[in-house]
């Protein structure tokens, strides 16, 4: 029988050199990886200039060095992966993320996030913009991920089971870990910044969401909505991660206030609020 998916054997091979590759590029042990969604990467070039004492300095890698990574096409997406220590913590960011509207298969889009995995990494930090659907909500503010609804019409995780990863089928009851989210809401209050709490739905795009299907996500429970990181959430909760995920709410969703939805818009946006946004990461890398 054949099908369109490679073989956990292949998988596991192009992991395994992604990750020799890394690790001869000076990447170490890292225990928090951090995915920076649209309008977010001023927190990778921060990272990349900071310096801190003792630590030793920051590895910056572009995707397209590395075996298995695609390059990344959309603007606001800047292709880096990058290795540092963050206050005292090893951390792996990657700046940029590939998305399954650009065409990429899934295996592709979660590719990133397993080459995460297989460094180590034992909290997968994600983040993402998306557009508020909860009225009481303020365009411009963050949102931690209390739960998903993955719409994306397919999952990561068809195809061949990797065992050593997970089960083939994995419970997803506390995929954004509840401990961690609640110390995170209760330091960023502590820092000034109200987070509000939510489900993301994730959408395939490109197309922003009409009206009616907002009323409709609206009524199934959702919160917010995006084009990302449900898949990478679905693979991290596979192979028994900490996720916490973090959503900057750029817009209100189509049809609440009546004004079109703007890909600069939502890159403006993000660039408003980069120092709170690296203030609320900096907070759950150190939970
Ligand atoms: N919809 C989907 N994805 C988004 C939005 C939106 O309104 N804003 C930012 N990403």
């Amino acid at each position: 029988m054949t099908n369109n998916y490679r073989s956990a054997e292949e998988i596991r091979t192009s992991l395994r050199e992604a990750v020799d590759y890394l690790r001869s590029m000076g990447v170490g042990e890292p225990e928090v990886g951090v995915i920076l969604g649209s309008g977010l990467n001023t927190y990778g070039e921060e990272i990349e200039n900071r310096r801190e004492a003792g630590s030793s300095d920051p590895v910056s890698i572009a995707y397209r060095d590395i075996p298995g990574f695609r390059d990344v096409s959309v603007s606001g997406h800047n292709g880096r992966l990058i290795y540092a220590e963050i206050s005292g913590r090893k951390v792996v960011l990657l700046a940029g993320r590939y998305h399954f509207y650009e065409g990429h298969s899934m295996e592709d889009v979660v590719f990133p996030a397993r080459v995460l995995i297989a460094l180590g990494i034992k909290r997968l930090i994600i983040t993402n913009a998306s557009g508020a659907i909860n009225e009481s909500f303020r365009a411009g503010s963050l949102m931690a991920i209390s739960d998903h609804i993955n719409l994306m019409g397919t999952n990561p995780l068809i195809g061949p089971n990797l065992e050593e990863l997970g089960p083939r089928f994995p419970d997803m009851t506390n995929v954004y870990t509840r401990d961690l989210r609640a110390k995170l809401i209760d330091e960023a209050r502590g820092i000034g910044v109200s987070l509000n709490e939510g489900v993301y739905a994730g959408l395939t795009g490109p197309s922003f969401e009409t009206p009616a299907e907002i009323r409709f996500l609206r009524t199934i429970g959702a919160d917010c909505v995006g084009m990302s990181s449900v898949p990478e959430a679905i693979v991290a909760s596979h192979a028994g991660l900490e996720v916490i995920g973090i959503s900057f709410l750029s817009n209100m969703a189509a049809g609440i206030t009546g004004n079109a939805i703007t890909s600069d818009e939502v890159n403006e946006a993000g660039e408003k609020i980069t120092d709170t946004f690296a203030r609320v990461v900096d907070l759950a890398i150190n939970l």
